[in-house]
């Protein structure tokens, strides 16, 4: 039941910053069991739920009907599913009125999400943001989800919409007309203006930034994330689409605490849900085959209002376990990744000498810059190894300070010195990505990891070669006085080994 001991193995010295041999840090702990609902220590916001002994899940058999979720821009087009999307989120409304106990009511549905992802009121290790569980427990609570809407409607094939905010198209990027409309049971009045939403997924969601963060990447430690670091699905693309809907402080998608209460978050989930499928049908992409990860279970309330035990393992194959598919809606960064295994950039090695075995890692401080409290740039230098093909180099930026009541948006860039808030970032060769973090959940400090291949290989820089790092926190949801603080930014040639 508890989770044990977090193992911090191998802590390596460094003189004058040079590199370590093994492992920056190796964490490691058990499968976490099923939380006891019964136990609740409530906090400042009130996210406990309706208390019941949960009974194991049952396995879906082959002849519930394999169901579809679709694009919204193909949904907008088909009135009679959109009358019945809106009639299901009125009847969660409704319950939540009637019976605000009932765990299936909207503001029940809320404090699901608040209660392991904000307030973690049944203990700080059923943290769902901020590591590997991210993306399977988001499966499991849209999975549910799904069922009481599909109960609500009183059609068992009913499935989700998909908001595709990852599309190359534009107008894909703005909040879809049906959750904007005053109206529906699908709107919420603390969302930002549309237009605002629309400008700010469009300017940092992009087919490079989102080839270059995981289309191209094999490694699932970035991709999905370890047991204790996030991956990159979860702090570039889903974390930046929650503070563009939700503005700094509102009670909407820009606090994890609140984030469940609007109807736009299940639809931006299945979306983030879609793009872990669509990426681990990649060739050479896999999840995490720990026993920690996979054995790992969670408490849920299905359509009947009955709490279940459900496994990680049991809903990594979401068409067969889950019986349901995604519609294909093609793009750059999915098309740019089915073109191949990645290539490694080149290595000024000894020609002739062995490739060493064991990845060494470069671990340079960041000095904040005296006339801006919101930069730190780093020297760093090319560690001593080669990697293997396929492997992508990376930079992780090791202990971020945040506080939890704030966003953050940090914005990186190599060998740009005079980088600031206004340097260009769309189709800047210089520009290696953004991370984000919504105000409402991970407890500080944070790492971030961002693979640089394809930016080293733009400046025409080997893995031998030196550079810098510039690390700008962006200002647009209101920054923290403090100066921004960055234990450490490392290089390392072959992250996986
Ligand atoms: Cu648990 Cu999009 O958040």
């Amino acid at each position: 039941m508890m989770r044990t001991i977090v193992m911090v193995v191998a802590m390596v010295i460094f003189l004058c910053g040079r590199s370590s041999n093994g492992p920056v840090s190796l964490v490691s702990a058990d499968p976490i069991g099923p939380p006891n609902l019964s136990n609740c220590n409530p906090s400042g916001s009130e996210c406990c739920l309706p208390s019941s002994t949960p009974s194991t899940f049952i396995a879906l058999n082959s002849s519930t009907p394999l169901r579809t979720r679709r694009a919204l821009q193909t949904v907008l087009q088909d009135a009679p599913y959109l009358a019945r999307l809106n009639a299901a989120y009125a009847t969660l409304r409704r319950l939540e009125r009637d019976a605000p106990n009932d765990p299936r009511g909207l503001e029940q549905q809320r404090k699901l999400h608040c209660a392991f992802c904000s307030e973690l009121v049944y203990g700080s290790e059923y943290n769902m943001h901020g590591n590997w569980f991210f993306l399977p427990w988001h499966r499991m609570l849209l999975y549910y989800h799904e069922r009481i809407l599909a109960w609500a409607t009183g059609d068992a094939s009913f499935a989700l919409p998909f908001w595709n905010w990852d599309s190359d198209a534009a107008a894909q990027k703005a909040l879809p007309s049906s959750y904007a409309d005053t109206t529906s049971a699908l709107y919420s009045a603390r969302r930002r203006a549309a237009a605002d939403i629309q400008s700010m997924i469009q300017s940092e969601i992009t087919g490079d930034q989102l080839f270059m963060n995981f289309g191209d990447v094999p490694e699932s430690d970035s991709v999905i994330g370890t047991a204790g670091g996030n991956g990159n699905l979860e702090t570039y693309g889903h974390n930046q689409v929650h503070n563009a809907v939700g503005p700094n402080g509102s009670p909407d998608m820009g606090n994890l605490a609140w984030a469940g209460y609007d109807p736009v978050f299940y639809a931006h989930h299945a979306n983030v849900d879609r793009m872990w499928s669509v990426w681990r049908q990649l060739p050479g992409r896999s999840d995490p085959t720990s026993a920690d990860f996979r054995d790992s279970r969670f408490v849920f309330y299905d359509e009947n209002a009955t709490a279940r035990i459900i496994a990680v393992s049991f809903v990594l194959d979401h068409a067969t376990n889950l019986r349901y598919v995604y519609e294909n809606v093609p793009n750059t960064w999915t098309t740019r990744a089915e073109l191949g295994p990645s290539r490694t950039v080149a290595h000024n090695d000894v020609p002739g000498g062995p490739p060493l075995t064991v990845p060494q890692t470069y671990r340079a401080s960041a000095t904040v810059s005296a006339e801006d409290p919101n930069v730190a740039t780093a020297f760093v230098q090319s560690p001593d190894t080669t990697p293997r093909r396929g492997a992508i180099p990376e930079l992780t930026l090791r202990n971020v300070a945040h506080s939890k009541g704030e966003p953050l948006a940090l914005y990186v860039f190599i060998n740009q010195p005079d980088a600031g808030v206004n340097t260009p970032r769309a189709g800047n060769p210089r520009y290696i990505g953004a991370r984000f973090l919504v105000a409402g959940g991970m407890s500080m400090p944070v790492s971030f990891t961002f693979p640089i291949r394809i930016c080293l290989e733009g400046l025409n820089l080997s893995l031998s070669r030196n550079f810098t790092v510039q690390v700008v926190r962006g200002v647009e949801f209101g920054a923290t006085k403090r100066p921004l603080s960055i234990q450490s930014i490392d290089y390392v040639h072959d992250p996986q080994v």
